[in-house]
Formats: C-alpha cells, sequence, structure tokens
C-alpha cells in the first residue's frame, strides 16, 4: 500500500470513480494510522515522475554554482530533495546501499559520522503547513514562487489552496521544462503558470503578488553581490500594502552578511506563526521553524 505504483493506480482509479470510489478504494487498501488524501497521492505521484526524470541527487550539470557551494562547505554535505524524497524512500534506498546517511570520518575505520542533508525544495509536510496553517484562504489571490525549481510550491498551491493563480519564476531552462511536463500531466494549467526568467526581470508580477515565497531561493546559487542585487529588487518592487512574503530562513539571516540598503522594519513585519498547530506524524518541528511569514507594510 504504501509503495508509489500502487499511489498512482489509486490517483488514476481516482480520476474515474471520483470521492465514492475514493472511499471505497481506501477501505480495501485498509491505509493503517493515517487516511493519506487525495491530494497527498497526487504530489506523491508527481514526486515519483520527477524522480523518474532526475539523478539521484536531484541536481543538474547546468547548476555549476550550487554544485561548487555544495562541495565548499565545511562538512561533507548531499543533497537529498526533500520534495522527491522523504525518510521512509531515504531509509530504503540506504537499504540498498544507493544512498548513505553517514560518512567514514577515518578511512578503513568502523567511525562514522551522519551526512549534512540539504534539500532544494519544500517536502510534502512543509507544504501542507505553508497551504493549511501558515498562509490564510488564498480564494482569488495570486502566489508567485521565486525560483520554482521543481515546480512543488505551485503544484502544492494548486492541490491545497485555492489561488486563483499560481506562477513560478525559474532561472534554469531544464527545470522549467520539468515543471511543464508535469503541469501539463496533471492538468494544471488553468492556474499554473512557469516563467523561464530571473527574477530581477519581472518587477511587475511582483508588484501585484498577493503572496510571494522564497524558499533559500538565493544562497546556493548566486554569488554575494548578485545575492544583494536581487533582494533589493525584491524589496524595491514587493510593496503592496498587506501581501505577505514567506521566506526560508528568515529574511534576517538571508541579507544579514550581504550589502543592501534594505531597512527591514519599514518594509515588513513578521507574523509569528504556530508551529504546534501542525499535528501530523512524523513533523520535523526544526524545518517547520525555518518558515517565516511577514506581512507588506
Ligand atoms: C532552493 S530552490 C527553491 C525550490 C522551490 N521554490 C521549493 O521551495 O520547492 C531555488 C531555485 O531558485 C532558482 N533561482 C535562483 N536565483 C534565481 C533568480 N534570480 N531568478 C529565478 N530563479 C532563481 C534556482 O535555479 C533554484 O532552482
Amino acid at each position: 500500500v504504501h509503495t508509489f505504483t500502487s499511489h498512482c493506480a489509486i490517483v488514476s482509479q481516482t480520476r474515474t470513480l471520483g470521492s465514492a470510489g475514493l472511499c471505497s478504494i481506501l477501505r480495501v487498501y485498509n491505509f493503517d494510522e493515517f487516511i493519506l488524501s487525495n491530494n497527498d497521492v497526487v504530489l506523491r505521484s508527481i514526486a515519483e515522475d520527477l524522480r523518474n526524470c532526475l539523478p539521484i541527487e536531484a541536481m543538474l550539470n547546468s547548476e555549476h554554482l550550487a554544485i561548487q557551494k555544495i562541495l565548499e562547505q565545511p562538512e561533507p554535505t548531499v543533497h537529498v530533495d526533500a520534495f522527491l524524497y522523504d525518510d521512509d524512500i531515504i531509509d530504503s534506498l540506504c537499504e540498498k546501499g544507493k544512498m548513505s546517511r553517514n560518512y567514514c570520518v577515518v578511512c578503513g575505520s568502523h567511525k562514522t559520522a551522519p551526512l549534512e542533508f540539504i534539500s532544494h525544495s519544500f517536502s510534502l509536510m512543509e507544504l501542507k503547513f505553508l497551504y493549511q496553517y501558515a498562509l490564510p484562504d488564498l480564494t482569488g489571490k495570486i502566489l508567485v514562487d521565486v525560483g520554482s525549481r521543481l515546480g512543488a510550491v505551485l503544484f502544492g498551491g494548486y492541490l491545497y489552496s485555492s489561488a486563483s493563480q499560481l506562477y513560478g519564476v525559474e532561472m534554469n531552462a531544464d527545470f522549467c521544462q520539468l515543471q511543464e511536463m508535469i503541469i501539463t500531466k496533471y492538468q494544471f494549467t488553468d492556474r499554473v503558470k512557469v516563467l523561464h526568467s530571473d527574477i530581477c526581470t519581472q518587477a511587475s508580477l511582483l508588484q501585484n503578488a498577493d503572496v510571494v515565497v522564497m524558499n533559500n531561493v538565493f544562497e546556493y546559487f548566486l554569488n554575494r553581490l548578485e545575492q544583494a542585487r536581487a533582494w533589493e529588487f525584491i524589496s524595491h518592487n514587493m510593496r503592496k500594502k498587506g501581501s505577505l512574503l514567506v521566506t526560508v530562513p528568515s529574511l534576517e539571516e538571508s541579507i544579514s552578511n550581504l550589502q543592501t540598503d534594505i531597512l527591514l522594519s519599514q518594509w515588513v513585519e513578521e507574523m509569528k506563526l504556530d508551529y504546534d498547530v501542525y499535528m501530523e506524524k512524523d513533523i520535523d518541528r526544526e524545518a517547520l521553524e525555518e518558515i517565516h511569514l511577514y506581512k507588506i507594510l
């Protein structure tokens, strides 16, 4: 029941049977402990499609700077995309020897230390926290995901919110193509659009957005000068009073080591998030606490 093959089977059967059909399927499959919502099933199916198109680290050769930055990390670090690989999948890949959570600190000895994992996407858990708890009702609202990569924020927004338009802006053409493939296959075209573009050319999109999402968007992909320029562009153009900005990590942390003219206290007010409202099992509270929400003043 927990394999992705059966998730896909349920997705396709649900499309033809509707919600009553889904109920009977759920009874037949007898899910233990929790009922998997149909939207979770669709997102897991999308993740499976994308896993099949990407190398295991979900990085592309075209991402020179990001690859170089990972190699420069003080601790040995691997890319594990949290949207594509949840803990159960990582465990099963480790069992098969295809992935490791540890590295040998003294060659030939049995001493090992845990590897640092870096994800370039939100996990399913983070997406649900974002749309079901952190953000208000998005009916009729425009959301922009800056650096949409695999499209996790857009697909999550399509399934878990009523946002009228979800725009992804991604500078890497290969990732734009992957997002387009999913948008077409899952028929998200009515509300999701991806622009192959540098966000610094999208002033009017930012000016009209009701919600802007920025998950670790610049740090690994731009040099410090470019990061400073990009943050200034965002802060100059995201000015609609009352619009919302979601960042990982906090704005303070993102810009603290950059030379910018941004005065946070005049631009935004942080909205405190209640990380305890999210009661699903397997929550990674540390990851949730990295999510920050701001209101534009
Ligand atoms: C960490 S990923 C974010 C993934 C996605 N938003 C999510 O939360 O699942 C950051 C992405 O931002 C893209 N990016 C970085 N700088 C950008 C820029 N100036 N304009 C557009 N995309 C950018 C990178 O290519 C990368 O794919």
